[in-house]
């Protein structure tokens, strides 16, 4: 077997964990950027403020939906464009220009409410026993923390269980925080149900602009994943793969979601690190694939010949 000299096995963690934290920026990035300066305001010289933008005379605010399937990338996304965005960063204390959540379970008016309290630094909000006082609480707190954006990331939870008398309660108390004075732009992202479920409500399809993430494909993201591949490999020190059909199979495998294509190239380079390999191969990938999906033999998409017709989500091909 070849081995790596330059690289010693204690270092693997290290260099896996430098490729984690990178973030790779994408036409989406801007993309959303666009949908978000869109809402935020600017003073009279054109520089962007902490407000948002008041689009009616009652003074609402507008919110954005972005949808994209499990591992996409949303939430590498929105954090990434929240943390860098200019108008939305503050070293003063006991401000939040911007608030980002995760939809608790279980997915409830109030639980959302205690998760916003939570994340606003409202230690006593557990005290609270009804949606109304939570959410009256949740404004004020938002308010005084100068909040501009409240992103709700997997939002759909939210409408999963729910009868539709939560669901438009929910769907109205959102709307409400868009409202009035200390309103705030409204963030969510979610999987296509969030949209099935909100876009019922013309209110909500007026209120929020809508970002799809397109899947991965061969004709648009060929190259920027085959860099991705040889940019990383340079990085583990390891000689990039041979190209052959690689890219194609990464996307099949990932499920056409850019985040799970990432996530598969620097598991493969983990593997090949852990070998004590020189360079990165295609049975890398294979083998990174065996240990997160536990397929049958005949069945990874890397090995197999007739690796397109495979359908990586059949249930139980193991
Ligand atoms: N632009 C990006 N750059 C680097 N890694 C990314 C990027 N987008 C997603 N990822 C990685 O892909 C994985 C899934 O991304 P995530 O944002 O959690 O997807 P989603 O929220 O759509 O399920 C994560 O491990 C994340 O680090
Ligand atoms: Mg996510």
């Amino acid at each position: 077997m070849t081995t790596n000299p330059q690289i010693q096995c204690s270092e693997v963690h290290a260099v896996i964990d430098g490729l984690r934290s990178k973030y790779v920026k994408l036409p989406r990035d801007r993309e959303f950027r666009t949908h978000l300066d869109r809402l935020i305001k600017r003073d009279d010289t054109g520089r962007q403020i902490a407000a948002p933008v008041v689009f009616t005379s009652t003074g609402e605010t507008r919110g954005i939906a972005l949808v994209d399937g499990a591992g996409g990338g949303k939430t590498s996304l929105v954090d990434h464009a929240l943390r860098e965005h200019p108008a939305l960063q503050t070293t003063e204390a006991g401000r939040m220009p911007w608030l980002g959540v995760r939809v608790p379970s279980p997915a409830t008016l109030k639980s959302l409410g205690l998760e916003i309290l939570r994340q606003a630094g409202y230690p006593e909000a557990r005290g609270l026993r009804h949606a109304w006082e939570i959410w009256t609480q949740v404004r004020y707190r938002l308010q005084l923390l100068g909040t501009v954006v409240l992103w709700i990331d997997e939002a759909h939870d939210l409408f999963r269980n729910g009868s539709a008398r939560e669901i438009e309660d929910i769907l109205k108390t959102l709307k409400s925080l868009m409202q009035g004075e200390g309103a705030v732009i409204v963030i969510l992202t979610g999987i296509e149900t969030l949209w099935q479920i909100a876009s019922y409500d013309d209110q909500v399809k007026r209120r929020y602009s809508r970002i799809e993430l397109p899947s991965v494909t061969m004709a648009g993201d060929e190259k920027i994943l085959w860099k991705l591949i040889e940019t990383f490999s340079a990085q583990a020190k390891l000689a990039a793969p041979e190209k052959n059909d690689l890219v194609a199979r990464l996307i099949h495998a990932g499920r056409a979601r850019f985040g799970r294509c990432i996530e598969q190239i620097i598991n493969s380079i983990e593997v090949a690190l852990h070998e004590g390999a020189s360079s990165l191969e295609i049975e890398h990938f294979a083998r990174s694939f065996d240990m997160q999906e536990g397929c049958a033999p005949g069945e990874n998409i890397f090995r197999s010949p007739r690796w397109s017709q495979i359908d990586v989500d059949a249930p139980r091909r193991a």
